[in-house]
């Protein structure tokens, strides 16, 4: 049986860890996977993830199961970080889910219990993870315009066309904020506009939430997200705790249907079965120290201060990079980046020329020129422009 199996393709995000490990330059630089690193290239384990573990250590009796949706008190904690403290209870379900992966997974496997006609409309580009999954699950999938490389910012005269022509029950995966790989992202007229054509063809928001906090703030990243669950009928919402808790292999997510609250019992089995067929019980321990910090007042208040130092540091290396490869090149080729946000951009330079910045000057990006800005420090900005400079010339 074994022998039947076919190599699959190296994932082009995570096969650059390998690589960039595998390099014994001593001066390579890592702008490959979206992980957060601070001015001193660490990973920290954040001030309040660290309390509730501590916490959690003198205080938890038991590691017997919890439900099969995980615990009803982390999916309300996480509604109303990502809908707000007034989010209506009796229209959401949601489950627990191993990362964002795991709940753009299960997204998907409802939308092909639920729907298995609907097509999956993706942005062009997305995070390529998204249709390696929904090839993977047979589902019909289309791409709607969505990045404008010739100004780094949205084609939103080309998203608006395609959206327009989706199909009724059709479902729409957007980024709600962050935009991966492209940095880019409507702006609140614009996100108001997406709202009127969704609700105009009749398709299904699902939302993927990733890097809530990462762009304008913890609130304003949600904005997109509120406005289309409070003008949708239907919505799905896959979010994230990796990154703006900083607990990446603890995989916490969660998915979130809402919907018409008679249907919620029905929805929420669903989502329980799919858990259940899946891996049982979704993981505990991230989804607990979440709920931890997210209803005591005082460790929210230092998670979130924590969470905007983050934040800006990323905004200050965006502007140092925008202003050092303006200085570099000549040209405000590269002024988007300044504009962009959330932890990545994508450059517009060639596969080739990405090719040359690992093997000339040790510095690892994807393929398609998606850098990661919080792999950068003051001291990598002006190495990494000055290469920049030197492969396009
Ligand atoms: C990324 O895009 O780099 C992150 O979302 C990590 C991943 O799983 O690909």
């Amino acid at each position: 049986m074994l022998s039947a199996l076919k190599p699959q393709p190296a994932d082009k995000i995570l096969q650059l860890i390998q690589m960039y490990r595998d390099d014994p330059r001593e001066a390579k630089i890592d702008l490959g996977v979206g992980v957060y690193k601070d001015p001193t290239g660490l990973t920290p384990v954040m001030r309040a993830v660290k309390a509730a573990e501590a916490k959690l250590w003198q205080t938890e009796t038991t590691k017997t199961y919890t439900g099969l949706a995980g615990e009803p008190a982390y999916a309300a904690a996480m509604a109303k970080m990502i809908l707000g403290e007034d989010a209506a209870a009796d229209r959401i379900a949601a489950i627990a889910t191993p990362g964002g992966t795991g709940a753009i997974r299960q997204a998907l496997e409802l939308i092909k219990l639920a729907s298995p006609e609907a097509t999956v409309w993706l942005s062009n580009p997305t995070w390529p993870n998204h249709p390696s999954i929904i090839r993977y699950l047979g589902i019909p999938m289309r791409e709607y315009r969505y990045f404008d490389a010739e100004t780094g910012g949205v084609d939103f005269d080309g998203m608006m066309a395609d959206l327009a022509g989706v199909k009724e029950g059709d479902v729409v995966l957007l980024h709600g904020c962050c935009h991966n790989p492209t940095g880019a992202n409507p702006n609140a007229v614009e996100w108001a506009a997406i709202a009127d054509v969704l609700e105009k063809t009749g398709a299904i928001p699902l939302i993927d939430l990733a890097y809530q906090g990462f762009g304008d703030g913890l609130e304003e990243d949600a904005a997109a997200t509120r406005l289309i669950a409070a003008r949708l009928p239907e919505v799905l919402i896959a979010a994230s705790c990796s990154k703006n808790f900083g607990i990446y292999r603890e995989r916490t997510g969660v998915l979130m249907a809402l919907g018409d609250p008679a249907l919620k019992p029905t929805v929420q089995a669903n989502l329980n079965f799919l858990n259940r067929q899946n891996f049982s019980f979704p993981p505990d321990h991230g989804a607990r120290l979440v709920t931890m910090i997210l209803t005591d007042a005082e460790l929210t208040a230092d998670w979130k201060s924590e969470l905007e130092e983050v934040r800006l540091n990323m905004l200050t290396l965006r502007q140092l990079l925008a202003d050092a490869l303006r200085a570099e090149t000549g040209s405000d080729r590269f002024g988007f980046i300044g504009q962009h946000r959330g932890m990545f951009s994508r450059l517009g330079i060639t596969a080739d020329q990405v090719e040359r910045l690992r093997s000339e000057h040790g510095i690892y990006m994807v393929g398609d020129s998606r850098l990661n800005i919080a792999g950068l420090n003051r001291n990598t900005v002006p190495v990494l422009a000055r290469a920049v400079a030197q492969v396009i010339r």
